[in-house]
């Protein structure tokens, strides 16, 4: 009935759990002393033995009591406030934490979608567990005890036949958990799956105009909104019958105190007054609990998110070690690297590469591993056999801020925000001047365009959207020259731009390795013929290794490469001459 992992992951909410629970009791007491105060005054009125005079102090106390509930349900409320917002608080800190810790590769172990129906709706669900079903979980012990002690003084079988009722409830909630475990597993499985879909579809909907596959689209999450209505159903009824069956036995206990008290009164063992306690305390016996059955239901819902918000804090993230780098990098290493992203398929084997200041470059065809190694460079993924060292020390001795800072990797689809040119650009290099910016976007060769624009104040939309292709990627290339890595791994980052500002680029990436580690990823081979070191990677092969020249001379899978390209290069300089 209590989830160790989720009190323990958010102790400091147990606190305010603990005060609600103090103060509901405190409540209960006032009540006792409320109803066995009244239940003396109706005796007295009975036997007209009542004094108006005598009345006036236990009137006050009566009002100093009920003064005393009030203030209670009102802490209660407040605590329960408290204790909700500190998990909500924390829960959500140590998501936001996790992600950070996953770093940029975060959504190959988890998809956006989920992240934010988990750190949302998932959330949200335990406000109910430490804001209500906890501190009811604890009172609910309390309450029945408390009363039984007091009632076992006034007719010890009253308080034991109740005492003896009590525990129907805790055991039915008992009995249904396990099922309602497994059935709110999959609310909660269904729930992000349609989640999933749902963010997929809107995100390619153009796509799936385009190919007019929205009416199956539609269909398919049509089944799968289905499948969670079903499932929607099955808990709502679940949960309405076994609060039913709660109902049954709360009203039937407090009957059935009603009948003890009434038929004990008649037997003469106990007074009015005392019978009158009785039947008013004997609801109190199971009012909590039946509250409790209630917001066990919420509560559970509750837990199953939980599970869910423990699968994303549980993913192993990255550990990055405590080096700093105190000297320049003059060469990366890798050896023997051996990596797989699932099991069964071997991505890369056996890599064996060294990287100096100067222009390297990795060629080879489609699938061929390429990408999967400047992830491997850039510490985005460490489930890697072999070694890759920086300077002669293990890359993942170093920290996070040492690698972000110090190894840049400039993918073909670099993610631009919602703001300015400016703003994008500073991200670069948050202390670049005006002038430094300019000097990059010339560049990349954007400053004709941005000049018709409104300058750095140029609106970009979220992910560029009201950018070209090219447009997109020469931002994302300057932004990257703005940082002051040492080395820099360009992964196709010239795909979308045209071959005459592709070879400015070129020159501009080629100045930078001067003296920097540049390591180009290039399908067309002619912007890498200069390279100082070109390797060549075959099925996550390293096949051949060298200067342009010597893999030509050795007539393998360079040759063909570079050959195939020539022709369709030739041909395609040979229309333009035409034109
Ligand atoms: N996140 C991933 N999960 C599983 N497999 C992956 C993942 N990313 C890549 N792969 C697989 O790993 C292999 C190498 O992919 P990689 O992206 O490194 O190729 P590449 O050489 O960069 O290709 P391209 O030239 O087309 O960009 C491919 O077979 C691909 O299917
Ligand atoms: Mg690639």
């Amino acid at each position: 009935m209590i989830d160790k992992r989720l009190v323990k992951e958010v102790d400091n909410s147990m606190k305010y759990v603990l005060l609600n629970v103090g103060v509901q009791w405190v409540s209960l007491i006032c009540n006792i002393v409320i109803i066995f105060s009244v239940g003396n005054i109706l005796v007295s009125t009975y036997n007209n033995s009542i004094v108006l005079s005598s009345l006036y102090p236990t009137m006050f106390i009566l009002l100093i009591l009920i003064i005393i509930r009030l203030f209670c349900a009102l802490l209660a409320a407040r605590f329960s406030y408290h204790a909700a917002e500190n998990v909500k608080l924390d829960l959500r800190l140590k998501i936001y934490d996790k992600l950070l810790k996953l770093g940029p590769a975060y959504s190959e172990k988890i998809s956006t979608s989920e992240v934010v129906q988990v750190a949302v709706e998932g959330v949200d669900q335990l406000e109910i567990y430490f804001g209500r079903y906890l501190p009811q979980l604890f009172y609910s012990l309390l309450a029945p005890l408390t009363l039984f002690i007091i009632i076992s003084f006034i007719n010890l079988p009253s308080a034991l036949i109740l005492f003896v009722c009590v525990p129907l409830i805790p055991v039915s909630i008992i009995l249904v958990q396990k099922f309602a475990k497994k059935l709110l597993a999959k609310y909660w499985g269904q729930y992000t799956t349609l989640g999933d879909s749902f963010l997929e579809n809107i995100e390619g909907l153009t796509t799936l105009k385009i190919y007019e596959a929205d009416e199956a689209k539609n269909e398919e999450m049509n089944i799968e909104a289905e499948h969670f209505r079903i499932v929607t159903m099955k808990v709502l009824f679940m949960q309405l019958n076994s609060i039913s069956v709660m109902d049954l036995i709360a009203y039937g206990g407090a009957a059935l105190g009603l009948t003890i008290a009434s038929s004990q009164y008649l037997k003469g063992n106990i007074g009015f007054a005392s019978a009158f306690a009785i039947i008013l305390l004997s609801s109190e016996f199971f009012i909590p609990l039946r509250l409790l059955g209630s917001y066990f239901h919420i509560a559970m819902n509750g837990m199953a998110a939980s599970d869910k918000i423990f699968d994303l804090l549980d993913i192993e993230a990255i550990e990055y070690g405590s080096n700093k780098l105190a000297e320049n990098i003059d060469n990366i290493e890798i050896k023997d690297l051996s990596f797989n992203y699932i099991a069964e398929k071997t991505v890369l084997n056996n890599i064996n590469m060294n990287f100096e200041k100067g222009l390297n470059a990795i060629v080879g065809e489609s699938g061929s591993g390429k990408s999967t190694i400047a992830k491997l460079l850039s510490l985005q993924n460490t489930d890697y056999s072999g070694l890759i060292n920086l300077n002669d020390n293990d890359l993942k001795s170093y920290t996070f801020e040492t690698m972000a800072n110090n190894v840049m990797l400039v993918a073909h689809n670099a993610f631009l925000f919602k703001g300015s040119v400016r703003d994008n650009l500073l991200m670069g290099n948050p202390n670049a001047s005006d002038e430094d910016l300019w000097d990059v976007i010339k560049q990349v060769r954007l400053d004709a365009f941005l000049n018709e624009q409104a300058g750095l104040d140029s609106e970009v939309m979220a992910n560029g959207a009201n950018l070209s292709g090219g447009q997109k990627q020469r931002l994302g290339l300057a932004r990257a020259l703005l940082s002051s890595a040492q080395v820099f791994i360009f992964d196709e980052a010239t795909s979308n731009i045209d071959t005459e500002s592709e070879a400015y680029i070129m020159d501009v990436i080629r100045n930078l390795s001067k003296d920097k580690i540049v390591i180009v990823i290039s399908h067309r081979l002619f912007n890498t013929v200069e390279a100082d070191k070109l390797y060549v990677i075959n099925q996550g092969h390293l096949i051949e290794s060298g200067k342009h020249d010597e893999l030509l001379n050795n007539q393998s899978k360079y040759f063909e490469l570079y050959e195939s390209q020539s022709v369709y290069e030739n041909f395609a300089g040979g229309v333009e001459n035409e034109n």
